[in-house]
């Protein structure tokens, strides 16, 4: 494997972990064997994240369109996400990773809503890595509830329209105090953004994986590094 520069490793990546139905459906099985097997992706994901010093890692877990899909796949979602909270969430702050859920959690059960606030009052303090796990997340949404909050604080006087700028914009959206995306990567083909982080995504180099999610491994996330440390970001400048 070729070395990756350690002085240009993305400091925020995002990850769309598509494809987990279609790997079920070549082996013959229903798709919540898929995301099931997900699972084991996302956890050599997260430790080669941390190995190699990326700070900030955002998994898109569960769209706001997600819920279109039937109920029993839906209900098998909650239930992965319940188990991997039970789970997961001792050895990540072992490991001094933060988790935060992104997301309109309001939708979900009660019982998952205190175990999504346990975790992220446990791990508050860690600082090797953030871990943000996109649920009931949409981009348009994070956008729309971002405007809401300014609108009351101007309502309530609190603020001038003329101060609302891109700065101050971006402090109320859920990625607040995080930096903006640097590398998005997708797998399983597919070459869109799904409703995902619309605004922090404005300059992250994109990088499109033909891996099924549960394929995807330390091997793969190594050859979009490498592929980020080869473009030339220019942000609207010349190089
Ligand atoms: C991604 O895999 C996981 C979620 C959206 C929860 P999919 O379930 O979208 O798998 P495909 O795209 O149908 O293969
Ligand atoms: C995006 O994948 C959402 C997640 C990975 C959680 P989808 O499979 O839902 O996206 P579309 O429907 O193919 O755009
Ligand atoms: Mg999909």
């Amino acid at each position: 494997m070729t070395e990756l520069d350690r002085n240009n490793i993305p400091q925020h990546v995002a990850i769309i972990m598509d494809g987990n139905g279609r790997w079920a459906k070549q082996q013959g099985k229903m798709r919540v064997f898929g995301h099931k097997n997900g699972v084991a992706a996302v956890r050599e994901a997260v430790s080669y994240a941390r190995k190699i010093g990326v700070k900030y890692l955002t998994l898109y877990a569960f769209s706001s369109e997600n819920w279109n899909r039937p109920e029993q796949e839906v209900s098998a979602l909650m239930n992965l996400f319940m188990q991997a909270l039970d789970f997961e969430v001792k050895k990540l702050h072992k490991n001094d990773i933060r988790l935060k859920i992104l997301g309109d959690i309001s939708r979900f059960s009660a019982g998952l809503q205190e175990k999504i606030k346990k975790a992220e009052k446990l791990t508050e303090n860690n600082t090797a890595l953030t871990l943000n796990i996109a649920a009931n997340y949409g981009g348009r949404w994070d956008i729309v509830q971002a405007a809401q909050q300014l609108a009351e604080q101007v309502l309530a006087q609190q603020l001038n329209v003329a101060d609302i700028n891109e700065a101050l914009f971006q402090q109320h959206l859920v990625t607040k105090d995080e930096p903006e995306v640097d590398l998005l990567i997708r797998t399983s083909g597919e070459q869109r953004i799904s409703n995902f982080l619309l605004w922090q995504t404005a300059y992250a180099e994109l990088y499109f994986s033909d891996v099924l999610w549960p394929d995807f491994n330390e091997a793969e996330f190594h050859q979009a590094i490498l592929s980020y440390q080869q473009r030339h970001r220019r942000f609207g400048g010349t190089e």
